[in-house]
């Protein structure tokens, strides 16, 4: 396994720092909502995870936080209590990131766990900034400042299906993929049949024609799990939109934006997708299925190849600070010719979180585990996710229900 390099770790905390250095000591707190933490608590658990894997089980250190076992194990903290805990203050609560990140690097290389355990954290750091970026969104902050670059330059637009032809296919992790989470492995036969997947995210525009034709009004197009969420959360459109006399506008951070007909829609759970999906008389694509398109027939790493990803290939490591338009990265599309398989929005799946055939558990065994059967699988990558991380292969997860992710979707024929 390729060692982690020191300027990745140096990069994820300049990072970390940069998502909460605007944000007054009040907003670190944060009001108790079940799909945020404290932004205080987060800072102390990013320090934590890295000095419990990199120093205190492959060194045998004691913590550099004493008590910090009482405050930051996700595992043994229960959600709604880490808003009664005796949080360190701002100040110390940074110098503990700064002493683990020190320790860290100047831990001395052991063996292939070590390489292991760096990539572990490097990636978990950076799928708390990325909760950071969720949280800002939620609580109406400001948006974080992380670049300037000018939205991407578009083509012709992208319409139309791809289609896949009925086959054996393989999906999953590579043994020379380097570090992969447990639940990417391994690699393994699916057989599908032929299938048709939309080259491009659905819009705003369409979505937009959906709840004006009364989908959230109309049970037919709703599951019954999607159909009791939608009455009790009262949802008549997406959960950032507002409605106004000039036409739509979504709240973007603590601002509001005119509704973009090419933007993909986002922030939209899994119930939304799927009713949208039946009204326009489609569905969405398994797990599978999006895999195969996003890596085509020769397994890319990524859609457009086996090089990293850059500011010409996809919207991600907030380069371009919210979403772009569909159309935009045409030149990255997969094998296929489907564009943004990496970047911009998450992709529902239809798909249940679920082990691939002979899974096991790794060292951070909370990791993966407990979700499976539970939450719902997620592809590909939004704008706010590190590119370091994501792959063709890559697996997030969350409950369906859930709308603060940045997430979209494509749909197939039916
Ligand atoms: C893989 C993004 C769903 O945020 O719940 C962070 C990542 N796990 N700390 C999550 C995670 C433990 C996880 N996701
Ligand atoms: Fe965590």
């Amino acid at each position: 396994m390729p060692r982690i390099r020191a300027d990745e770790l140096i990069d994820a905390r300049e990072r970390t720092l940069a998502l909460v250095a605007d944000l007054r000591d009040e907003e670190l707190l944060v009001p108790l909502l079940p799909t945020i933490n404290p932004l205080l608590w987060e800072l102390g658990h990013v320090a934590f995870f890295a000095e419990h894997w990199t120093l205190r089980t492959m060194l045998g250190r004691a913590s550099l936080l004493p008590g910090s076992d009482r405050l930051y194990d996700s595992a043994k903290i229960a959600h709604d209590t880490r808003w009664e805990l005796p949080l360190p203050s701002r100040a110390e609560t940074l110098a503990y990131l700064d002493r683990q990140l020190e320790a860290t690097l100047d831990a001395p290389y052991v063996d292939e766990r070590s390489a292991y355990f760096q990539a572990l954290v490097l990636f978990h750091e950076d799928m708390h900034g990325e909760a950071t970026v969720y949280t800002r969104q939620t609580l109406a902050y400001a948006a974080p400042q992380l670049s300037t670059l000018a939205p991407p330059s578009i083509g012709v637009e992208i319409e139309g299906d791809a289609s896949i032809p009925a086959g054996r296919y393989r999906i999953g992790a590579r043994r020379d993929d380097g570090f992969v989470f447990d639940n990417e492995k391994w690699e393994h036969e699916v057989d599908l049949e032929g299938f048709r997947i939309a080259r491009r995210c659905v819009t705003c525009a369409e979505f937009r024609t959906f709840v004006e034709d009364g989908g959230y009004r109309r049970e037919s197009l709703w599951s019954e799990d999607g159909w009791r969420w939608r009455v009790e959360a009262r949802a008549e459109h997406p959960s950032l939109w507002h409605r106004t006399k000039e036409g739509w506008e979504r709240r973007h951070f603590h601002g509001r934006i005119p509704l973009r007909d090419r933007d993909p829609v986002v922030h939209v759970n899994a119930y939304e997708a799927e009713a949208f999906a039946r009204w326009a008389g489609r569905r969405l694509p398994s797990e599978a299925e999006w895999e195969v398109a996003a890596a085509g027939p020769g397994r890319r790493r990524y859609p457009w190849g086996e090089s990293p990803a850059n500011p010409d290939r996809g919207n991600l490591d907030g380069w371009y600070g919210d979403v772009v338009s569909v159309d935009a990265f045409a030149d990255a599309a997969s094998p296929w010719g489907c564009v943004q398989m990496i970047g911009n929005v998450w992709e529902w799946t239809a798909s249940p979180f679920l082990p691939y055939p002979g899974f096991a558990a790794d060292p951070y065994a909370e990791y993966s585990q407990p979700w499976f059967g539970v939450q719902r699988s997620l592809r590909g990558g939004a704008w706010s996710t590190r590119a370091r991380m994501l792959s063709t292969r890559w697996r997030n997860f969350y409950l369906p229900h859930r709308r603060d992710i940045i997430t979209g979707f494509r749909t197939c024929a039916r």
